[in-house]
């Protein structure tokens, strides 16, 4: 394009960044990565506050190199994010395709988990919609990658309270209940229980006879050990227990209101008679500031997307496999849940009891 003087101009490109769903440790940082390759050529951000809410209801704003300084270790997401389903609302697709077009997008780079992922697999699927995607949740249940970031800190903090549950336990020679995020996977669950030493863990993918857990608790306490911690999925199907509350517009329920950890809690002491206590850790899991491995993998993320975005290879998202940062569909990678496999719950298992 030339000026009015007569001079070549490059059109600088001009990249969105959303972040929807549940937040997470590192969201911040793929925004710096994001936002620092595309400004190291030329080009512009622009931040959509609260997820695809931001579209719907043109809630954007210029990100310039002050707004993405010191974001590296920062929690939360300075965007904003929401649960917002622009297919479940009048108009809302339309409204999204406008916004994107007025504001002179070329791209967007949504950074969200099998949700948000979703919606953008189907926008591109659909509308030919020029976006890629950079896999976020605690919950670790994207398929198509080996890791989502946000994981680690929230495997990291559920391991040290059960580091610091043990002391507690030991003392009083309690059970400990500890339930732990995931959704209906039991990511989160295997890997702190693993990491910190659990006696029993229950995920969804492998559900356990109550009376199985309990007669292993028994036995533990028999051959001396007078203390246990029972590591558990709010996703966890306990017989009689069942969802409640209102449901999102991706029609999730809210796990934690179910109270499975409360319920475990009393079945056991019920069951085996041994004091038990219950500590539900909640959005612990999801705060403060992202770990090494995180903060790492976030950003590896980002340039990633950036570098899809400049090569215009849209519908795909930034995925971990082994080691290396490659891409896969976005379809693909929001087709179904990943879950634990098999081999994992035998790592853990070989320690229970
Ligand atoms: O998907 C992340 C997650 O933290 C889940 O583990 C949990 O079930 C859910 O989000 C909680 O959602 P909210 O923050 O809306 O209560």
């Amino acid at each position: 394009m030339a000026d009015l003087a007569g001079h070549q101009r490059v059109v600088a490109e001009r990249v969105a960044i959303l972040t929807g769903g549940g937040d997470c440790p590192g969201l911040n940082a793929v925004i710096r990565a994001v936002a620092r390759r595309t400004f190291e050529r030329g080009g512009e951000v622009v931040g959509v506050r609260g997820g695809w809410r931001g579209f719907l209801e043109s809630e954007l704003a210029t990100l310039g190199p002050r707004e993405v300084t010191g974001l590296l270790p920062r929690g939360g997401t300075i965007l904003g994010t929401s649960r917002t389903n622009p297919y479940k609302i009048d108009g809302g697709v339309d409204r999204v395709l406008e916004t994107f077009a007025r504001e002179r997008l070329d791209a967007l780079v949504a950074i969200g988990g099998e949700d948000t992922l979703g919606v953008a697999a189907r926008l591109y699927e659909e509308h030919e919609f020029p976006v890629v995607g950079v896999p976020k949740t605690i919950d670790n249940d994207l398929s198509a990658t080996d890791y989502t970031f946000g994981f680690d800190t929230a495997v990291t903090i559920c391991t040290e309270a059960i580091d610091r549950l043990h002391t507690t336990a030991e003392s009083h020679n309690r059970v400990m209940v500890v339930e732990v995020m995931g959704r209906h996977t039991g990511w989160i669950a295997v890997m702190c229980g693993i990491a910190g030493g659990a006696d029993a863990i229950l995920i969804p993918e492998q559900p356990l006879p109550l009376s199985e857990v309990c007669a292993q608790l028994r036995s533990r306490h028999e051959s001396g050990k007078d203390f246990s911690i029972v590591v558990v999925s709010e996703g966890y199907e306990l017989e009689g227990l069942a969802d409640q509350g209102e449901v999102d517009q991706f029609g999730h329920v809210r796990l934690g209101q179910r109270g499975v950890g409360d319920e475990l809690a009393r079945r056991i002491e019920q069951e085996t008679g041994f004091e038990t206590r219950v500590t539900v850790l909640g959005h612990v899991q999801r705060g403060g500031s992202p770990t090494a491995r995180d903060r790492i993998l976030a950003t590896r993320y980002g340039l990633k997307a950036a570098d899809l975005v400049r090569e215009r290879r849209f519908g795909r998202m930034a995925a971990l496999h082994g080691d290396e940062i490659v891409d896969v569909s976005l379809k693909e990678a929001t087709a179904e849940l990943k879950t634990v496999p098999a081999e994992w719950f035998d790592v853990a298992r070989a320690f229970f009891g």
